[in-house]
């Protein structure tokens, strides 16, 4: 089996390596290229790379290029983790948002929305060029923003589903409190990637008994805690939300702390060059602990789960994934990106049936998907009158002399990623 990962010379790659190299058993890879423009990079994170799996006494054969063409040549999977503009564009989008008093976030807003601008085309441009080398090989999205990138894909049709890490940090999260095995936990998993509520917590799979209400009930002070959001918005709710909820229930309370803050690509950033310090060292074998200061945990578990079902080796029956709504929430369309529990398989996602959603949850699933349906109009066609429908859309948006502001910003500090512009 060959997998190719574009943006391999992320220093998230040791993270992915190092699942490779521990669940061998249920993706076994036989070679694995990492693909990036950046030749240093590659060079540091391709010997870490192999020197995991030398460890680890994998066979497995990690080359490095900067040749999209060959790398996906005769891949079975392709993942994408790249990142257009790289932490200086992310810096941007986690800035100028705050000027007009809006949160300023990678995936959340009006960041969110410049993100998905440079981000779709490269991603469009890739995964043709993999349908034109082997138009069986799945691509497995991490880019940001995974909804509307995966839309953009599927819209293509491309053999395409999307990955977050947010549903199974819960699922590790919630058996760790609960002392079973995480294979023991399901999540009753809904929403728009980076736009979910856990609604259910099952023992043993979909059907079992859901101990949500106990979980809330033992360790809501600790949940709460996590997510930053006061103990009783938690019991009210009677779920549990993602972290990137809190953009939206405290918006401005998280508008006041980013502004007295350095923002988290500057952090990363450093982050970054220390990694990259420590990658070039010809003893270091293994992923560094700082790497787990990283949001990414538990990435490396959740890809080579979705690769071994969508390659037919394995992988559990069951996985939180992004792909198309047909139905699953009936307040949506069809072509909506959901992020659901889905049975996997050779043939791809299907979404299991999902209970209806309070409207306290649907409303908002509901108007972030038209603002996802419009960033990708805005993404495809370009023009600055779509980037302003976009924003006006937002929820967190709304009006139009922010939306107007907000999109004179977005256009200035991305021009040279913007073919209009
Ligand atoms: C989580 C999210 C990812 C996001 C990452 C950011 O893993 O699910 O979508 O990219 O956090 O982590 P970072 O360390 O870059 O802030
Ligand atoms: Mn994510």
């Amino acid at each position: 089996m060959k997998l190719a990962v574009v943006g391999g010379g992320s220093t998230y790659t040791p993270e992915l390596v190092d699942g490779f190299a521990r669940l061998r058993d249920t993706l076994p890879v036989e070679e694995l290229v990492l693909v990036d423009p950046a030749p240093d990079r590659l060079e540091l994170v391709g010997g870490l790379a192999r020197r995991i799996l030398a460890r680890q006494g994998h066979p497995g054969r990690i080359t490095t290029t900067g040749d999209l063409d060959a790398a996906v040549e005769g891949a079975d999977a392709v993942l994408l983790q790249l990142r257009v503009g790289g932490q200086a564009a992310r810096n941007e989008d986690e800035t100028w948002p705050l000027e007009c008093g809006c949160v300023g976030q990678e995936t959340t807003g009006a960041g969110g929305l410049a993100k998905a601008l440079r981000t779709v085309p490269v991603v469009l441009d890739i995964a043709e060029r993999v349908r034109r080398a082997n138009p069986d090989a799945w691509i497995i999205d991490f880019t940001n923003p995974v909804g509307i990138v995966t839309r953009a894909l599927l819209q293509a049709g491309h053999k395409a589903a999307g990955l977050c890490n947010v549903a199974i940090g819960f699922q590790r999260k919630f058996a760790a409190l609960l002392g079973v095995a995480a294979t023991d936990v399901h999540l009753d998993h809904v929403g728009l990637n980076h736009l979910t509520w856990e609604t259910g917590v099952r023992l043993g799979g979909p059907g079992g008994e859901d101990v949500l209400p106990k979980l809330l009930a033992e360790h809501g002070d600790a949940l709460a805690g996590d997510l930053r959001l006061p103990r009783g918005v938690l019991d009210r709710l009677g779920v549990v939300p993602s972290y990137y909820l809190r953009y939206f229930y405290a918006h401005d309370e998280v508008v006041r702390e980013l502004g007295t803050k350095p923002s988290r690509a500057a952090e990363v950033a450093a982050m970054e060059k220390e990694l990259l310090e420590m990658y070039g060292d010809p003893a270091l074998d293994e992923k560094p602990a700082l790497l787990a200061k990283r949001g990414g945990a538990y990435y490396s578990e959740a890809a080579v789960d979705l690769a071994a079902a969508l390659l037919g080796g394995g992988g559990s029956p069951h996985q939180v994934v992004n792909t198309y709504n047909r139905g699953t929430l009936p307040f949506l369309p069809d072509d909506a990106v959901v992020e659901v529990q889905a049975a996997v398989g050779r043939d791809g996602a299907a979404p299991l049936p999902v209970a209806p959603v309070d409207p306290l949850f649907a409303g908002l699933i509901a108007n972030v998907t038209a603002y996802e349906d419009l960033a990708l109009e805005a993404a495809l066609r370009g023009g600055r009158e779509r980037v302003f429908r976009a924003l006006l859309a937002h929820p967190l948006i709304g009006q139009y002399a922010l939306a107007d502001g907000l999109t004179d910003r977005l256009i200035a500090h991305n021009r040279e990623h913007l073919a209009w512009a």
